[in-house]
């Protein structure tokens, strides 16, 4: 190589190297471009290696020309580098950014459940009438949800019931909560006004209206002198408190081993108005059992059973929970759909 050839790889050097600095849109680029220009093989480096071969004033000048090139090259180098790691920086701020101007995404508030707030409301139609609230337990005895209620072990009432026994001999999760009825009368003398809401299990085929775990809300009043009056005094009036004036209440004739006489209770359809619909059938919806305590109920639990007397219902809470909200399908209210359950936000 002669020196007017170093000279003019140098200057282009010089150009072509300023321009792919300047290029350079990364970190990585910007490795490429130095060994592209400053590395072994590059034109600059044969420039760099050749100048012994020169005579003493071509090294000389070929040689500060050579240091002058290196030195802006890499002072071009350092400047995009330190540009980049800029960008780079930026770029994570922005992509971690908080807009503080944006509206906040708070947690939003939950609400009691359409079960919760009914069950709640009937409690307390209750306890305006001077009940009291009792509990009993989810898993029972077969006493207390069987025999003492007057169904015996071969009785065929207990073949439609007969359903989630546990592991523990004669246990079972309680088919009704008739079970608190007996626990109570068990726990104190008469008289007894008491109502016992909770969770009850039954095999059983989920529809439209039923499920195979469900709530009722149990009463007891156990007295002197309490008639079957007392019993339809006190159903209608709680449908009136819970439905409104306008809906009618029906007891008709009905089989519980635990009462007698025994009965149903239902309220005129919120669809049809009691004229008879798809969603009723006949105008009426079921709304639960009742009737007046069997004297050896009374019995079973050391009452004297000449001296009082008493009646008891049991209504299930998801279909008194349906009428007051017009609500035709009861596995609504188990299918967690938050579009079901914010209808009810607010509804005390
Ligand atoms: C009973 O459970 C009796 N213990 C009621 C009773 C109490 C009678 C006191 C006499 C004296 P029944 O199985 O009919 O009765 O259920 C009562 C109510 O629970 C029904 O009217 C209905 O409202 C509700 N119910 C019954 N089965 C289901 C179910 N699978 N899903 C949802 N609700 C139900």
């Amino acid at each position: 190589m002669d020196p007017a050839a170093a000279r003019r790889i140098l200057e282009q050097e010089r150009a072509r190297g300023l321009d792919l600095i300047g290029r350079a849109a990364s970190l990585e680029d910007l490795e490429a471009a130095k060994v592209a220009v400053l590395g072994r093989k590059a034109p600059f480096s044969e420039v760099q290696r050749s100048l012994g071969s020169f005579g003493n004033a071509d090294r000389r000048d070929l040689g500060t020309a050579t240091n002058e090139v290196r030195e802006a090259l890499g002072a071009a180098i350092e400047d995009r580098r330190a540009e980049l790691e800029r960008h780079a920086e930026a770029g994570l701020l922005s992509a971690d950014g908080v807009d503080v101007t944006l509206p906040g995404r708070g947690p939003r508030p939950g609400s009691l459940h359409p079960l919760t707030i009914v069950e709640r409301q009937m409690v307390e139609v209750f306890t305006r009438m001077g009940y009291r609230v009792a509990e009993g337990p989810e898993i029972e005895d077969e006493w207390h949800n069987f025999e003492a209620l007057n169904i015996p072990p071969d009785h065929p009432a207990r073949t439609m019931k007969d359903s989630l026994y546990i592991d523990i001999p004669g246990m079972l999760l309680r088919t009704e909560t008739s079970a608190v009825q007996i626990r109570t009368m068990e726990s104190q003398p008469p008289p007894v006004y008491v109502v016992a809401p909770g969770r009850v299990y039954r095999r059983e085929a989920v529809d439209a209206s039923h499920l195979f775990v469900f709530h009722q809300l149990e009463c007891l009043a156990v007295d002197e002198g309490l008639s079957l009056a007392d019993l339809k005094g006190t159903l209608e009036a709680f449908a009136h408190e819970m439905f409104g004036p306008d809906v009618r209440a029906r007891i008709t004739p009905d089989y519980f081993p635990f009462v007698e006489p025994g009965a149903q209770m239902a309220v005129s359809c919120f669809v049809c108005g009691g004229r008879g619909c798809r969603v009723c059938g006949n105008g009426w919806l079921e709304q639960g059992g009742a009737g007046m305590v069997h004297p050896k109920v009374l019995e079973n639990c050391g009452y004297d059973s000449e001296r009082y007397t008493g009646f008891a219902f049991g209504l299930g809470i998801e279909r008194v929970a349906m009428v007051r909200h017009g609500v035709n399908d009861m596995r609504l209210f188990v299918e967690g759909d938050v579009r079901f359950l914010e209808q009810f936000e607010g509804v005390a």
